[in-house]
């Protein structure tokens, strides 16, 4: 549904605040993004986005984390992992990252995300340049071998159904702004190259 259809359905209308994301953003000293992780289940999207937090907020940003078990705790606390609840939590997340965008914050998720045109969809909520996709690629075997919460286990023995990579699909990113493997690079270095990606884009300086 587009925002005019909403508009007219609900009556409501998009108040424009007196402080502009610009305004924001001068105030931070860098630009609102998305920085949005998707990889399997144990593939290193949390500890790695947590990784690269503590080095942004070390030089002196304004950033938040989004963590697929936290978030399942409160905001998508109704869904379960069938495709349209998986859809459902992504567009959620989505519309959050907006406002945080909105909020000249650096927003950084950690979900599977296992479907590109959910992806596309939250690319296509911010600015051209706001959404950096980053594929932490890892094969499904070193996943399942690392499992920290015995998931892939019960998985196997047929107790989790819908389990991505095993009994769900995982389409991997047509075209990331970047690739991590964390098989072969620490966290601390997969966060340093989604530093440079920003730096690079321009995200981390003041316009
Ligand atoms: S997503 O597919 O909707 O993006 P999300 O990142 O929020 O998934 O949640 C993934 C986490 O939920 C996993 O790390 C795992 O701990 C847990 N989980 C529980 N059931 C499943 C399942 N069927 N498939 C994948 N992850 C699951």
């Amino acid at each position: 549904m587009t925002e005019s259809t909403i508009a007219e359905r609900n009556n409501v209308t998009w108040f424009k605040g007196l402080v502009s994301r610009k305004d924001r953003e001068r105030l931070h000293g860098h630009q609102g993004a998305v920085v949005w992780f998707t990889g399997l289940s144990a593939s290193g999207k949390s500890t790695i986005a947590h990784r690269l937090e503590q080095v942004l907020h070390h030089m002196g940003c304004s950033t938040y984390v989004f963590d697929g078990d936290n978030v399942r705790h409160g905001l998508c606390a109704d869904l379960g992992f069938s495709e349209e609840d998986r859809s459902e939590n992504i567009r959620r997340i989505g519309e959050m990252v907006r406002l945080f965008v909105d909020a000249g914050i650096i927003a950084v998720t950690a979900f599977i995300s296992p479907f590109q045109s959910d992806r596309e969809r939250v690319r296509a909520l911010v600015d051209p340049g706001r959404f950096f996709e980053i594929f932490v690629d890892c094969p499904l075997k070193v996943c399942a071998a690392r499992d920290p919460k015995g998931i892939y286990a019960k998985a196997r023995e047929g107790k989790i159904q819908n389990f991505t990579g095993i009994s769900s699909p995982y389409e991997p990113p047509e075209a990331p702004e970047l690739v991590v493997r964390s098989e072969r690079q620490t966290p601390e270095e997969a966060a340093v190259s989604v530093v440079r990606l920003l730096e690079t884009a321009g995200i981390l300086t003041k316009k």
